[in-house]
């Protein structure tokens, strides 16, 4: 099975805090875009496309392997993966899709993920339980509702695709009136089943300062 990774990496990381895109905020010394890359190729994927914003494009390709594939994206997350697919090769069986933002995502998340694939999957998506009470809340703030737990799922990524089929998918998504927060909903949405495999705590995403300093305890030789 020849897979090729998709990495969006187009946010502006404005909930960081940086003045650069997230992407190219440093971790352990390098940008979080080149970990991600590096996370897809060590589970087994083949090539790589990376999703990157207008004005940093040089400033990505600069810093990125040259035989990864750079493209701009666009003004939402699903417009930045539509405009990756549109450049990834046909003549591949499965698409990946990673967020810049999981830099520390084990190549064994990666490789659970192809494997499921292999095995017939269409759509796959790693996923951790939710450990705390999770309720909905009313516009004044106040406990609507309790959400039985055991069913819920922290949905990660990479989530792995058929790449026939996710290209059919995005191609009848509606419109940017709908507003997909992953590209496993955007399969759901064409009545494709997603299955899942298990995830694991160290691709959590970097949103906040804190999620990158958490992140830079994780690298090897960090003793505070
Ligand atoms: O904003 P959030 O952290 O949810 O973004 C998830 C991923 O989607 C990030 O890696 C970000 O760079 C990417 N993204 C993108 N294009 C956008 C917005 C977000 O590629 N327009």
């Amino acid at each position: 099975m020849h897979a090729v990774g998709i990495v969006a990496a187009a946010g502006s990381g404005l909930r960081l805090g940086a003045e650069l895109p997230k992407a190219l905020v440093p971790l352990g010394g390098r940008p979080l875009v080149c970990w991600a890359v590096d996370a897809l190729r060590a589970g087994g994927v083949d090539d790589v496309v990376v999703a990157v914003p207008d004005p940093q494009q040089a400033a990505f390709t600069a810093v990125l392997p040259a035989d990864v594939q750079v493209v701009v994206g666009g003004d939402t997350r699903t417009a930045s993966v539509r405009a990756a697919l549109a450049a990834a090769r046909e003549q591949v069986d499965a698409v990946l899709v990673h967020d810049a933002a999981r830099p520390l995502t084990p190549p064994d998340v990666v490789a659970r993920v192809l494997a499921a694939l292999a095995a017939g999957a269409r759509a796959v998506v790693p996923v951790l339980p939710v450990v705390d009470t999770t309720v909905v809340v009313d516009d004044d703030g106040v406990v609507a509702a309790d959400v039985p737990r055991p069913p819920l799922r922290r949905v990660q990524t990479p989530q792995g695709f058929d790449r026939t089929t996710l290209v059919r998918a995005y191609a009848q998504a509606p419109g940017p009136a709908v507003e997909f927060t992953d590209d496993a909903s955007v399969m759901r949405a064409a009545g494709i089943p997603v299955h899942t495999v298990a995830g694991d705590e160290r691709a959590a995403k970097i949103t906040v300062a804190h999620d990158l300093r958490m992140a830079e305890l994780q690298l090897p030789g960090e003793r505070n």
